[in-house]
């Protein structure tokens, strides 16, 4: 797991690397824009096209000017740079970078006044205006030349981040670079993972500048980054006289009349996922059916529920499909009351649980809730602001003593311990109903198996968003089925 770090924890790291590689900072800047042009080269090969890089007076802006001298030495014809020229002080890295720029043929514009902008033309616009140091929102001037650049027709590429965007928190206001592409330096910056970057950033690359990995790791941050690497770790290897006792029994309270359909997909990814027995709770007009569509699950009558003795089941997850009648709240309340062990609650779960502050605060400790965004504001209030609905979250996750998943594209567990880790998979093509019902059936199944609360929800969270991601290159909407099928081939691949 990495850890992401905020702006002021990014410039201790910046600042530790220097001190401690040791680097002097005019080479840290050299490593970051030579770094910078190469992920560049490799993807805009025509060195005939016109690239203008507009450069701040900060150390942004220092980046900017070595990577305008390092594409001329790398033979791109037409490079040309335009110094945000609006009165502030230059930073002593910016000032080497610009008298080694002067020593080459770029040609350098100094613009006083965005009006002077008018009639520009270029194929390729470098935004190097503002880093990760932006601490407030942007001037008047600032923010004509960010108005009028997002009007330029060439291809946009910020470094770093996109200028008039902070590295985490509330947008200062809505104008902000719009970036086809940003080539970001060490890890991903907070914002970019939260829908409000949407606007502004299309795509993303992390480049490794060499800072001091030791020192970001060692920082106190509550922010990681799952990745593949943390998957193939924690997945368990199967052992020779391993049997399906070894892998825990999964109940799935789920489905209804019209919704039985969400039952069959959980019940099918907790079996797909690998847990040794799966029993789908289900109203008894579905159970011939379902039986008959998938037989390696066993199934309980809903009806039969009050009498069956759920302390046999390592794990259950209760909601897709539920309906949110006053039977199913029944169930949820004679579950909470008599099983002590964590349960995952999601879709109709959720709203019942939303309708009852008192039932919330019962549920077992160390349970899972997995909203969608307006599932978790039903649950605790309507929040117009990311990073109002992230401070609520791990507020929650820690009052409640449970796991909150707060699915989205990069989906957010927040723990009780007050961690919070981003997941790096998923695609677009995976925003079609179903794709949360099977979420939870993988989550439930990790926990029947055994594997630590924490690890089930992780490597539950980042397969299904891995199997999405790898089908939506090939699809334009990925049925849930299809994802369900490549669940026991892809822990395999992963873990060979
Ligand atoms: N309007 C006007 N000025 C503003 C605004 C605003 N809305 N918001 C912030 N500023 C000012 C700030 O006061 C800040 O000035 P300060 O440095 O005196 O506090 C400055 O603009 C911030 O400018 P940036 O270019 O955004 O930030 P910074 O100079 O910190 O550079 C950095 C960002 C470090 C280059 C980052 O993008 C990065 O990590 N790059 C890669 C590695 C690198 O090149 N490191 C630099 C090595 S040199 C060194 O660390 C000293």
């Amino acid at each position: 797991m990495l850890k992401l770090l905020n702006a002021e924890q990014t410039k201790l790291a910046d600042q530790y690397t220097i001190e401690n590689e040791p680097i002097p900072s005019l080479e840290l800047m050299e490593r970051a824009s030579y770094t910078f042009v190469k992920t560049f080269s490799e993807r805009f090969l025509d060195k005939k096209k016109t690239i203008t890089i507009f450069c701040g007076k900060r150390n942004n802006g220092g980046d900017g000017l070595a990577i305008a001298r390092l594409l001329h030495q790398d033979r791109y014809e037409f490079v040309d740079v335009v110094i945000v020229d609006f009165s502030d002080k230059s930073t002593p890295e910016f000032d080497a970078n610009l008298i080694a720029l002067q020593q080459t043929d770029v040609s350098i514009f100094y613009l006083k006044n965005p009006e002077e902008l008018e009639g520009k033309q270029t194929d390729v616009i470098i935004d190097a205006i503002f880093g990760i140091g932006l601490s407030r929102e942007l001037d008047q001037s600032y923010q004509q030349l960010i108005e009028k650049l997002n009007l330029l027709s060439g291809k946009k590429i910020s470094v770093d981040i996109p200028s008039g965007m902070p590295s985490e928190g509330r947008l200062y206001g809505n104008v902000i670079f719009k970036a086809d592409w940003v080539i970001t330096f060490q890890r991903p910056k907070l914002n970019f993972l939260l829908p409000l970057s949407a606007p502004y950033i299309k795509e993303w690359k992390v480049v490794n500048i060499g800072l001091n990995e030791h020192f970001i790791e060692n920082t106190a941050s509550p922010y990681y980054w799952i990745w593949k690497k943390d998957i193939s770790d924690h997945i368990k290897v199967r052992k020779s006289f391993d049997h399906k006792g070894t892998y825990g029994h999964n109940l799935i309270i789920a489905g209804d009349i019209d919704t039985m359909g969400a039952a069959l997909l959980t019940a099918e990814s907790s079996m797909k996922s690998g847990s040794g027995l799966t029993t789908a709770c289900i109203p008894q007009s579905g159970i011939t059916a379902l039986n008959a569509r998938l037989p390696e699950v066993m199934y309980l009558s809903r009806e039969n529920l009050d009498n069956t003795d759920l302390d046999k089941y390592s794990s259950i997850c209760i909601g897709p499909g539920l309906g949110k009648t006053e039977e199913a709240k029944a169930i949820i309340i004679h579950l909470i009351s008599t099983y002590k062990k964590p349960i995952v609650f999601d879709a109709d779960a959720l709203n019942i649980l939303a309708e009852d502050e008192n039932l919330l605060s019962q549920i077992p400790l160390h349970s899972i809730l997995t909203p969608h965004i307006k599932e978790f504001d039903r649950l605790f209030g309507e929040h117009h602001n990311c990073w109002d609905r992230i401070e609520t979250a791990f507020r929650q996750a820690q009052k409640l003593q449970s796991y909150i998943v707060l699915k989205n594209r990069y989906t957010m567990i927040f723990t009780p311990t007050g961690l919070c880790y981003f997941n790096s998979s998923g695609s677009p093509a995976m925003a079609i109903g179903g794709m949360g019902d099977v979420l939870t059936g993988m989550i439930s199944s990790f926990i029947a198996q055994d594997y630590p609360i924490e690890n089930a929800i992780i490597i539950a969270v980042f397969l299904h968003g891995y199997i999405g991601e790898q089908l939506g290159q090939k699809m334009y909407v990925v049925p849930p089925t299809k994802l369900i099928k490549q669940i026991p081939y892809v822990i395999k691949d992963l873990k060979s």
